[in-house]
């Protein structure tokens, strides 16, 4: 063995049996900045020419590979050598390059692996091109070199979800030799050593199978249907299936492609919307305060909320004890949870033994006092402030007091619920989107008095259960539903002004959501907001603009798809314009006396991006959100606002 050598301040590595292991450390993420890039083609100069070495072996530091290209770097000058330039020089050297995968190949960092020789990974590692999902292709051979080694569809697949795969999977797809079983690095310097002298297998020199253009075809339909518009799912498909040409050809029209959508507001929306998401559980006054100790989460109502929250809960290693009202309801909440397990398990989301771990985590209980031994108790009962601040002082009762208490209400005003229990100081809201198990997003809602280790340990919390984590101010709809009360608002008002509900969700579907406004209304039915608006219908101030259009559908018991009728009407449950609806709202404006007029799609998409805006800026100026990234990650992932374009913050700038 050697001393080791250093080629330059992320890149060093040591002679291991006539083998150079060069290992990337580059923390966070082993992230191919210029230092690694120039590192790493130091390390192959001087493989190739020094004449002890039979081959080289590269691994990261740390628990990833490489997480890919530094996206930080994206924007800046360009800083030679490029990726594609020492990719190049790893495939073509004339001694072996093994990858030994320690950890995630991601990106940049995969296609580094794919210009090896021969990749072997550790367990845990995993591989993914996941750069359409920051608007842009692959820009260092992956839309060449991964077909070449795994067939067009399969390529196809990987590249324009931009999904990872797991070892088992990345073996059976042939995208790598071998999962060690031993040592990594051991391994890799055997394998190394095997293959010097040999016959190298250089995945850009592999032909691609031309018998599949059936099955390209109906994918590449089906990914294009599905892009709303992005365009680097569409320059991915290009690139992968024109990828049986010359290396070469097909390696210039990727780079190419790749920096002009690495300049594109697209690509600068999701890098913005990329460290939104790392940004958001910082909190400011949280630094260094610990999280308080979680292992038993109670769920108080075991409807569809509280199953969602079990399920994602038991996932992520908690023992969970749900209550309901009756012996009989609590278990016909197991039974739910339980049936959603069971799916898990038959679509192959959950092993036997992960399967049978989970139930056995899970209890559930009608007695409060089955509660006691809980860390965290999460209501989700009916939203009816009497409900829920019975409940608390119930919990208040038989949990003991150093243990926290969150509320999942949509709309009630969570201080108030605080204030009517015995420590405030330990209640927060966590409210959960529905279907708990499947959507992202978890506002954590500071209340009034929450102490800032009770908001550190809903923020821990979240990240174990998977959420996305925002933290709110207290406010009627926190931060969603104040935003989505004004865009419901200003669509409502494009109404009388002269727009249809037809137009009206074409210009947001053109613009990228994935569904209208008034067809999701209909899908989610009218009543429930009806109940609210009659609530508050006597503290109305009669000054401001009321559209009762939905008031009148309501009345008429239009409410929705499951009534066969709404905004829009269903015969054989296909959604189709009523003229009966365009007569409701005619006669709308003409009671308000208001000229209609006819809007192009550019400016209701305007009008309604505008009024998101103006209510974040309320939101941010009364102090409820911290920042605009946040809102922005409130509805991308609560409301179907398209990713592409930043949310409606972003948007504006
Ligand atoms: N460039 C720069 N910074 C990165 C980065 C990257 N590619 N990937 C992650 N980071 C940073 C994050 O911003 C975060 O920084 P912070 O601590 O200051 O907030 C830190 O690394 C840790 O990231 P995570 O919190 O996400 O850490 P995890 O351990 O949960 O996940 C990961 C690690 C799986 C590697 C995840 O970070 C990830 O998915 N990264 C992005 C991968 C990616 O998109 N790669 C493609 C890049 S584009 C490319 O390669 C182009 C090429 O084709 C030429």
């Amino acid at each position: 063995m050697n001393d080791a050598i250093k080629f330059s301040s992320t890149v060093s590595a040591m002679t291991r049996g006539g083998i150079l292991v060069v290992t990337i450390d580059n923390a966070p993420v082993n992230a191919t900045s210029a230092d690694v890039r120039s590192g790493l083609e130091k390390a192959l100069v001087h493989a190739e020419a020094t004449a002890n070495v039979a081959g080289v072996v590269i691994t990261g530091a740390g628990k990833t590979f490489i997480g890919g290209a530094d996206i930080r770097e994206f924007g800046k000058p360009a800083i030679g050598p490029t990726l594609p330039a020492v990719i190049e020089k790893i495939e073509k050297l004339s001694k072996p390059v093994v990858a030994a995968l320690n950890g995630a190949a991601l990106g940049g960092g995969l296609e580094v692996a794919l210009a090896c020789h021969y990749r072997v990974a550790s367990s845990t590692a995993q591989v993914g091109l996941p750069e359409v999902k920051l608007g842009i292709v692959p820009g260092a051979g992956g839309t060449q070199r991964l077909p070449r080694l795994i067939g067009i569809p399969a390529a196809l697949d990987l590249i324009t979800s931009g999904r990872s795969a797991k070892t088992d999977e990345a073996l059976s797809l042939g995208i790598i030799d071998e999962i060690a079983k031993a040592d990594l690095v051991e391994t890799a310097i055997s394998a190394a050593q095997k293959l010097s002298g040999k016959q190298l297998r250089r995945t850009g020199e592999l032909s691609i199978a031309t018998n599949e253009a059936a099955e390209i075809e109906r994918a590449a339909a089906r990914i294009l249907g599905r892009a709303r518009g992005q365009k680097a799912p569409a320059e991915a498909v290009r690139l992968i299936t024109s990828s049986n040409r010359p290396l070469t050809e097909g390696l210039a029209d990727e780079r190419a492609t790749f920096l002009t959508l690495r300049d594109s507001r697209e690509a600068a929306a999701l890098r913005y919307v990329f460290f939104a998401e790392r940004e958001s559980s910082r909190v400011e006054g949280l630094e260094g305060i610990e999280p308080r100790p979680v292992k038993t989460i109670g769920i108080c109502g075991l409807g569809l909320m509280g199953s969602g929250i079990a399920i994602v809960a038991l996932a992520a290693g908690y023992t969970v004890i749900g209550l309901d009202q009756t012996a009989e309801a609590a278990e016909k909440g197991r039974e739910r949870i339980v049936g959603l397990l069971e799916r898990n398990l038959a679509s192959g989301r959950l092993d036997q033994n992960g399967f049978e771990a989970q139930k056995a985590r899970l209890s559930v209980t009608a007695s409060d006092a089955d509660l006691a031994p809980c860390d965290l108790v999460i209501e989700a009962v009916f939203d009816d402030l009497a409900v829920k601040i019975d409940l608390f002082r119930r919990l208040d009762k038989v949990i003991r007091p150093g243990a926290v208490l969150a509320t999942n209400t949509s709309y009630l005003n969570p201080d108030e619920i605080a204030a009517a229990t015995a420590y405030p100081e330990r209640v927060l809201g966590m409210h959960f989107f529905s279907p708990a198990h499947v959507m992202r997003l978890l506002e954590i809602v500071r209340c009034a008095r929450t102490a800032p280790d009770v908001l550190a340990t809903g923020l821990a919390v979240a990240k174990k259960l998977r959420k996305l984590p925002v933290v709110a101010g207290v406010t009627e709809g926190f931060i969603g539903n104040r935003i989505f009360s004004a865009y419901r608002r200003e669509a409502e008002f494009l109404l009388e002004d002269g727009a249809l509900p037809h137009e009206i969700d074409a210009a947001l579907e053109d613009y990228g959501f994935p569904m209208g406004l008034f067809a999701v209304y209909d899908m989610a039915g009218l009543e429930i907001a009806w109940a609210r608006r009659k609530r508050q219908a006597a503290a109305r101030d009669p000054a401001t603009r009321y559209v009762g259009i939905a008031d009148t559908l309501c009345e008429m018991g239009r409410f929705g798809q499951k009534a066969g009728r709404g905004w829009y009407a269903y015969p054989d449950g296909k959604r189709t314009i009523d003229p009966d609806v365009t007569a409701i709202i005619e006669a709308a404006r003409t009671q308000k006396g208001i000229t209609p007029r006819a809007f192009p799609k550019s400016e209701i998409q305007e009008r309604m991006l505008k009024a998101m805006a103006a209510e974040g800026e309320a939101l941010l100026a009364e102090g409820i959100a911290a920042r605009p990234s946040d809102i922005d990650l409130v509805m991308i992932n609560g409301y179907g606002f398209p990713a592409h374009k930043g949310g409606p913050m972003f948007a504006r700038t």
